[in-house]
């Protein structure tokens, strides 16, 4: 029959109520609407997903993608010309939230010249009530809003708001539904990101995640390797398992396993050569794992660990779980199991009641683990976070000038760090075509370091080994050795 013929009865009926058929449903169904919408335009119609944050938030983008593909649209990286926009929102810090109102008041005047056009926001900072409500308020030219937990839903979403012609807003508090088997462009063909768990129960005490992406929720393994295989079928030679905190993956299963016993099974993945995972806490980082990290040939000689800050009185507050000491520890247990591994990690300023001597204290852990790169962040107060109503907030003026001086550290040291390499021959994954150089090809080494060296695009996706011969900061200009 018809769906035009159909009652509204009928058609209710033929939806199925189990995902993800239920999202195929609606990827036809929106399929159909936007040819009418491409008719009534005499053209094809494009997206634009524009993505904040972190690794979590390009992955769910990726899904966004996937989806949007199937429907129809055509990709197209200019946001201005694009008759869909999507924003991927991050709320970590207030500054990632100015940004979006700021985008978005110019996309509202685009909008008005474009009759076909839509935008939708979804991600972190759409988990907040008081974002919704100035939304939905202060900016009524957007179509639709979703959050983190129903991404899945997309799809549906998108059908309702492409058939009902109204404000679409469908967002969550929290969920305990994880999806599987939806469609999902890669932006990479030859390295992906894989999520083995969503949310967090870890309650940083100046954190928002754990509000907005809901309590902690491992995937069962066999999805995970089963995503993976199909991956490396499909070309894929290096993997990024994501998580807030891998480290505990696999306490929520019904058949419990960690994280450490996870990554054994991934390595056995005939054809997978890399495996990076982020991001760890440092509370987790078991034994186990850092042996497995010190046998694996796959597990690349990189640990993202954030630290926040090198004072005990001020990691207490944060309720980070750890001591100064205890992380020194960690850092000294994982070189001594992996010598060339590279460490990285997150550091806060100016949390409140941070003194000078606090301060000193996290001068002092940068100097001690050398860091080869730190990301540096001035304290945001988040609404809602116990933090927010500490009352020794620390001055602007006192913050800016301990965050000049810690970046000046850490970049000092990081490029100490990168100079030891040189002259070294390191394998590398061609990754892309230089952005500055045509000429040239930009690889990533295992260590997490880009060097650029000549070659042409057949090399992308390849690993090769390369010569690091001239250090030139925090990146390297080589040559390819064939062996
Ligand atoms: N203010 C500043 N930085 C923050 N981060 C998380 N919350 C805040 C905040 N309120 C930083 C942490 C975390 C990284 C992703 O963002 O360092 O590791
Ligand atoms: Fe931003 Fe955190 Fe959400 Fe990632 S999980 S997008 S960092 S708020």
């Amino acid at each position: 029959m018809e769906n035009s013929r159909m009652s509204l009865a009928e058609r209710e009926l033929e939806i199925p109520v189990s995902e993800p058929e239920r999202q195929y449903y609606f990827i036809e169904r929106a399929r159909k609407d936007l040819e009418k919408m491409k008719e009534a335009a005499g053209r094809q119609l494009t997206f634009c997903v524009t993505t904040f944050g972190c690794q979590m938030n390009a992955r769910d983008s990726e899904k966004l993608v996937g989806i949007l593909e199937q429907i129809g649209y055509i990709e197209e990286t200019d946001e201005e010309k694009a008759d869909f926009v999507i924003y991927n929102t991050c709320t970590v810090r207030e500054n990632a939230n100015q940004r979006v109102y700021g985008r978005l008041g110019q996309l509202g005047h685009i909008k008005k010249k474009n009759p076909h056009m839509m935008i939708a926001l979804c991600g972190c900072m759409m988990q907040e009530p008081e974002v919704v409500e100035k939304l939905k308020k202060s900016y009524r030219f957007i179509d639709l809003i979703f959050g983190t937990h129903n991404i899945y839903k997309f799809a549906e979403l998108l059908a309702t708001r492409m058939e009902s012609g109204r404000m679409v807003i469908d967002i969550w508090k929290d969920t305990d539904k994880i999806v599987e088997d939806l469609p999902s462009e890669r932006k990479y063909p030859f390295k992906s990101g894989v999520n083995i768990m969503f949310g967090c129960n870890n309650f940083c005490s100046y954190c928002i995640v754990p509000y907005v992406r809901g309590r902690e929720r491992s995937r069962d393994p066999k999805a995970i390797i089963r995503e993976i295989e199909r991956l490396v079928a499909d070309g894929v030679v290096e993997v990024m398992l994501l998580g807030q905190n891998v480290n505990s993956y696999g306490k929520t299963l019904e058949e419990p396993m960690t994280f450490a016993q996870l990554l054994k099974e991934i390595e056995k993945i005939d054809g997978l050569e890399r495996i990076r995972f982020m991001t760890s806490h440092p509370k987790d980082l078991s034994d186990e794992l850092i042996e497995v990290m010190g046998q694996s040939k796959k597990i690349c000689r990189h640990l993202h660990l954030p630290v926040q800050s090198g004072s005990t009185r001020i990691l207490e507050k944060m309720n980070r779980r750890y001591t100064k000491e205890h992380y020194l520890e960690l850092v000294r247990k994982i070189r001594a199991a992996v010598p060339d591994i590279s460490l990285t990690t997150d550091i806060i300023v100016g949390f409140p009641g941070e003194t000078e001597e606090d301060f000193q204290e996290t001068l002092d852990v940068v100097r001690q683990v050398r860091y080869d790169s730190a990301f540096t962040f001035i304290y945001s107060k988040r609404t809602g976070t116990p933090a927010a109503a500490m009352e020794d907030q620390v001055p602007a003026d006192v913050v800016k000038d301990r965050f000049d001086r810690l970046l000046a550290e850490v970049q000092r040291i990081a490029g100490e760090m990168c100079a030891v390499h040189q002259g070294s021959v390191q394998t590398v994954l061609v990754e892309s075509v230089n952005e500055h150089d045509p000429k040239l090809m930009t690889g990533r080494l295992s260590n997490n370091l880009l060097v650029h060296f000549p070659g042409d695009e057949s090399l992308i996706g390849k690993l090769v080994e390369v010569s690091l011969d001239e250090c030139r900061g925090f990146y390297y200009i080589g040559r390819q050795i064939c062996i």
